[in-house]
């Protein structure tokens, strides 16, 4: 059985896959309305979310399954001291394929460890969120028709910014990728990523504090919301979080096809007037993340 902890768990050649049958499920989703007939998909969110549960869930109903499910740890068994192991044999006898979104990092990894059926990492604290990165995936292949040769500035929180890791450990296995790291020096990329990762595989970085400093020379802009709830201390939190506000006025030496990326919720990080500019892709973004993860239900059910 296989489940997605890790965008590490795909390989190069499965990602391809996958992005070719989502693009397939856009062009003809007829075709895919009844390939989940009579499966259930679980949905147990730990941590608050709006487009990871939501996407998963629509990504079943429209491949003509079912779900269930709690979207916060307040409301299930957990909230009694029941561990993470316990839940995921009880809800395997309930569900074909379970999503799982916990703020401990590892808590997906131990779930599959003790699951019957296929488990989802829908996001683990500061660590992983391979659905996302699959979702990135899919949008950067189809806003700019590859994703070989693209120079990538990652901006904001990228000491905690899960999508931010999985991101760079996606992307660094196709070739000529360079990335720009903009961030405070309080949330720099940690320091296992830049060794285990972009050092391992001599991808070519930079980091600056300065959002502009390299702005024409992106292909893909990644913003990120300083993310409030791994702080330890709120007055690091205030003082960090209108660090970079994306406007109009910082985009005016970016490319002309740059694509600008969210994986939201965005607070403060992109100014509403960016919205209407053809560069900002962040809600089509959210949109492909429903198709890449009807493609993943496919394949980890094993559906043809
Ligand atoms: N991108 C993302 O994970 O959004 P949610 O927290 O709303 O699921």
């Amino acid at each position: 059985m296989k489940h997605l902890i890790d965008i590490k768990d795909l390989s190069v050649e499965e990602i391809d896959n996958l992005i070719e049958v989502a693009k397939d499920i856009i062009a003809n989703p007829e075709n895919y309305s009844h390939k989940c007939d009579g499966k259930i998909l679980a949905t147990l969110f730990f941590e608050p979310s709006t487009r990871t549960r939501l996407s998963h869930e629509s990504a079943m109903l429209s491949l003509g399954g079912q779900v269930l499910g709690f979207s916060e740890a307040a409301s299930s068994s957990a909230s009694k001291g029941e561990t993470v192991s316990d839940t995921i044999r009880m809800v395997g006898c309930y569900s074909d394929i379970i999503a799982m979104r916990h703020p401990k990092e590892g808590a997906p990894y131990v779930a599959s460890i003790k699951s019957t059926v296929p488990i989802i990492n829908a996001g683990d604290g500061g660590h992983n969120h391979p659905t996302q990165t699959l979702t990135d995936l899919l949008t950067i292949k189809c806003e700019k028709g590859r994703l070989d040769n693209l120079t990538i500035g990652l901006c904001g929180d990228l000491k905690f910014g899960r999508t931010v890791h999985s991101l760079i450990t996606a992307m660094s296995r196709y070739s000529n990728i360079k990335f720009v790291l903009i961030s405070p020096d309080e949330l720099k990329l940690p320091e296992y990523v830049k060794r285990d990762v972009l050092e391992k595989n001599n991808i070519e970085y930079c980091e600056t504090k300065d959002i502009e400093e390299y702005m024409d020379k992106l292909d893909i802009l990644y913003m990120t919301r300083v993310q409030k709830e791994r702080f330890f201390n709120e007055e690091d939190y205030i003082r960090l979080k209108d660090y970079y506000i994306l406007n109009k006025d910082k985009l005016r030496r970016a490319k002309e096809d740059l694509c600008v990326l969210h994986p939201l919720p965005r607070v403060n990080e992109i100014s509403t007037d960016v919205d209407d500019d053809p560069r900002a892709c962040y809600f089509k973004q959210a949109n492909y993340g429903k198709y890449i993860r009807m493609a993943l239900i496919l394949k980890l059910l094993e559906v043809k």
